[in-house]
């Protein structure tokens, strides 16, 4: 086909350019034995501001000097507490613990806090007996408290950092660091892995919102103030007689950058590129004394950052003089190469300090130890890994601290969610918004009739995005939010104080005519992996809401449209039908910020003016490469008043793909994946299952349509006796080790309104069947299963490999009906592992 219009020489050249880049990437690539290798010389030199003193480093000498290799090698190791006892802490002389995103206190991700401080004192005292004649050094303990403290119930949450990024208030910054060290103070925890210091390039990644901006600049002025309002001042020590904790700045290096946004993957970008790009909120980083980093579970060049010892240790230790400690992330040193989650050596000898080795700590410290029992790892680099760990610890007064909750602030549970943290929180969503559109609708005026529409409008998780009491941030309603304020109740209050009237209405409906609506719509919570995309579109399941903006606009009403998402997204459709348009990033528990911006006085005079702007460029469809539809620092304010609008184009330039991680959903397999039933008993007995009403196994099994979510969106089988199996198979194995590592469970949506007498579930893969038997009560409606993919992979299954992950086996009379099959943490009802 010859091409001869202005859009095909537009297309040419956009493809000489893209085909020019890359090949520019290919010959700045190294030959293969250099790729992964930085060259330190080439990076900045920078000034670790803590000074110790000689009596200090005296004693943490004198106490490596008195430390059996045992002891040492404890020191090392970081245990969750959701697969670690204080007992054990005491026995292996762990030196820290961790809560991930799904562990709480007693196996309770939702424990009261005083729970979470009780147990703090339990730690604490474990690892500092000495009745075994041991060192006895206290423990420390790390928790993501990265928007806020996180995972406490109550709590004050803050934006999401994209949304502070948005602010370009760095002592706003630093006043939330600070608010949010006094709250973890309560609870007993020292440390907390914030700020995440990443610049995402590619917002496909499901982590870009954890990041405050994709411009390194923006990043890097930020950090200091985090690391300042958390630490304290740069060389201050003594932080636990404050207020303060020790800072983590993460995930070193280049997590946000790499190829197609891919979650723990890898970065092929130059060195230069990692250095002025990635590199650079750690400069910093570094000179406002920051206790800890974590390394990345992504790999530059091909090599994992956790294994990399030119990374590591001749960039971050030797040239940039990061003078805390290193500690991995979640058992990613078992993706670097020739490692496995429970041996690695090689990542202490790269430079790693701390392993982070949730489950696996039994396991790595046996390893640690044998291997330098042979002699394969110096005793040099482990001295200097636990002088790294004791200095921080002797730094921050742990050594001499009491216990957790004989410290100041400890116990005061009045200062979780305190009034003047949650004004503080109020204030970052105000200045977090961002204008992209109002042709003159905004402010709204205060005492209007006011309809606000939309699903999320009244969902406090849904604000607050991942990393919110849960790992995903899913399973939780307001009820898990005392104290909080909606985006509606926000709303809700700001028209009723003026005398107006405020109704709430999710799909929008009215009996009365509004003056305006605001209809609020956006993304829904994700983490990491989970929240990853292949292109910028919203899923398309969450569009509805535009419907909604063009009946109330077709009904002659002005409307707003709000959007709550970790990232920029093609939303033109949006865009077009709305008169406003406010992005509000990830607010948190404050969304009454929303309503100070966007409602006036009775008369629509503005009480606040906008002020946020872009942290980061918006798309013009829903791929990248097609450019910025408004660049980074964009942001419209009232005082440049209202702008016309020319309708935007509404073609996403992607396919409308669903969500790629329904295996089954809508009555339907995804894309390369069938849906089978069987007569386990008999082979070749499989009958794949395409359009139903259908009969298979003999005779035995009746296949129809019901309908789940939406009309026939569910296949029900019912079975008149014997043994069956339905399956769902894929053409190419799929790897499933990332979430299996995570705590991702398979899920699937089932009905039952006849038990089997029996069931069980099994995954094939590698070849391998791991079965596990489950009860599945008959009556009720759909209800959705989860059973841990760690436990297929403990029966066997090889999760790097799977050809069918999910198997229903039932025997004798049956009648059950299937809705969706997926990955996610999201279920009802957690299975057992039998
Ligand atoms: C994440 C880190 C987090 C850690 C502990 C990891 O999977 O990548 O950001 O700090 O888990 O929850
Ligand atoms: C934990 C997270 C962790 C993730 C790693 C989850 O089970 O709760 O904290 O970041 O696994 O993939």
């Amino acid at each position: 086909m010859i091409r001869t219009s202005a859009v095909g020489a537009v297309l040419a050249a956009l493809l000489a350019t893209a085909c020019q880049a890359q090949t520019e990437g290919a010959a700045s690539m190294p030959a293969p034995a250099e790729r992964g290798v930085a060259h330190p010389e080439i990076w900045p030199a920078y000034t670790y501001p803590v000074e110790l003193g000689d009596a200090a480093e005296a004693r943490v000498a004198g106490i490596v000097a008195k430390m059996t290799l045992e002891e040492k090698i404890g020191q090392l190791v970081q245990a969750d507490i959701c697969c670690v006892t204080p007992a054990q802490v005491k026995e292996y002389n762990l030196g820290s613990v961790l809560n991930g995103g799904n562990s709480g206190p007693y196996n309770n991700d939702l424990a009261p806090a005083s729970d979470w401080l009780k147990l703090a004192d339990e730690f604490y005292a474990a690892s500092t007996d000495k009745s075994d004649g041991g060192v006895g050094v206290p423990a420390i303990w790390g928790t993501d408290a990265v928007h806020g403290h996180s995972n406490i119930i109550g709590a004050t949450i803050f934006p999401h950092n994209v949304g502070l990024g948005a602010m370009r208030d760095a002592a706003l910054v630093e006043r939330i660091g600070a608010a949010t060290a006094r709250e973890i103070r309560v609870t007993g925890q020292e440390w907390t892995f914030a700020p995440t210091v990443t610049v995402p390039q590619d917002w496909r990644w499901g982590r870009a919102y954890e990041g405050y901006s994709s411009d390194p600049a923006l990043v890097a002025s930020y950090v200091g103030a985090m690391v300042k309002g958390l630490q304290g001042a740069p060389e201050a020590t003594n932080q636990l007689a404050t207020d303060k904790v020790i800072a983590s700045t993460k995930h070193y290096l280049a997590d946000g950058g790499t190829d197609n946004g891919v979650d723990q993957g890898d970065s092929s970008v130059s060195e230069e590129e990692l250095r002025d790009i990635h590199g650079a909120p750690y400069g910093p980083a570094i000179e406002g004394g920051v206790a800890t980093v974590m390394a990345s579970f992504s790999g530059w060049q091909g090599v994992k950052m956790t294994g990399n010892k030119s990374l590591l240790t001749g960039v971050l230790k030797e040239r940039m003089g990061f003078g805390g400690f290193v500690v991995s992330d979640w058992n990613a040193h078992g993706q670097v190469a020739g490692c496995t989650n429970d041996a690695c050596p090689q990542a202490l000898l790269a430079g790693i300090d701390m392993y982070m080795a949730p489950d696996t700590w039994k396991a790595i410290y046996g390893n640690l130890l044998s291997e330098a029992q042979a002699g394969r790892i110096p005793m040099a680099r482990i001295d200097e890994a636990v002088t790294n760990i004791l200095r921080v610890k002797q730094r921050i007064g742990l050594l001499d601290a009491p216990k957790p909750s004989a410290r100041p602030l400890a116990g005061n549970y009045a200062l979780l969610g305190a009034p003047e943290h949650r004004e503080l929180a109020r204030e970052a969503v105000r200045k977090s918004l961002v204008l992209l559109k109002n042709t003159g609708v905004l402010p709204l005026k205060a005492n209007a009739r006011l309809l606000v529409a939309g699903e999320g409008a009244d969902d406090i998780a849904r604000a607050s995005g991942g990393w919110t009491l849960t790992w995903q941030g899913t399973g939780i309603d307001n009820s898990h939010f005392p104290g909080a304020t909606s985006l509606w109740t926000g709303l809700e209050q700001a028209v009723k104080a003026a005398g107006g009237i405020a109704q709430l209405s999710p799909d929008g409906s009215y009996s009365q005519k509004p003056d305006a609506a605001v209809v609020i719509f956006g993304e829904t919570p994700y983490a990491e992996f989970q929240g990853d995309r292949p292109s910028l579109q919203l899923d398309p399941a969450l569009t509805g809401p535009y419907e909604t903006m063009r009946k109330l606009k077709a009904a002659g009403i002005p409307v707003v449209a709000v959007m709550v998402t970790g990232r920029p997204l093609y939303v033109n459709p949006g865009l077009n039908a709305a008169d406003a348009f406010v992005v509000a990033w990830l607010p948190g528990t404050e969304g009454g910020g929303l309503a100070d911006v966007i409602v006036g006085d009775a008369t629509g005079v503005p009480r606040r003016d906008f002020s946020g702007t872009l942290p980061v460029a918006w798309p013009r469809t829903a791929s990248m490469a097609d450019g910025a539809l408004y660049p980074f620092g964009y942001g419209l304010t009232y005082a440049g008043g209202a702008k016309a609008w020319t309708a935007l184009s509404e073609d996403s330039g992607v396919a409308q793909a669903g969500d790629e991680r329904l295996w089954f959903s809508g009555g339907v397999p995804a894309s390369s994946w069938s849906f089978n039933i069987e007569d386990p008993t008999r082979s070749g007995s499989q009958t794949r299952l395409t359009t139903v009403p259908a009969e298979a196994l003999g005779g035995r099994a009746t296949i129809t349509a019901t309908d789940f979510q939406v009309q026939e969106g569910a296949r029900r089988f019912v079975i008149s006796g014997g043994q069956s199996a339905v399956t769902l198979d894929n053409l190419e194995p799929v790897d499933i080790s990332r979430e299996t590592n995570g705590d991702v469970l398979l899920l699937f949506t089932i009905k039952v309104d006849d038990a089997p007498d029996w069931a069980t579930l099994s995954m094939r893969g590698g070849g391998t069947l791991a079965v596990t038997p489950v009860q599945l009560p008959q009556g009720g409606g759909f209800v959705r299963y989860g059973l841990p993919l760690k436990c297929l992979r403990d029966k066997g299954a090889n999760v790097a490999a799977v050809s069918a992950p999910f198997i229903l086996t039932t025997s004798g009379k049956a009648d059950f009906a299937i809705g969706e099959v997926r990955l996610g943490t999201d279920a009802e009802v957690v299975l057992p592992c039998n």
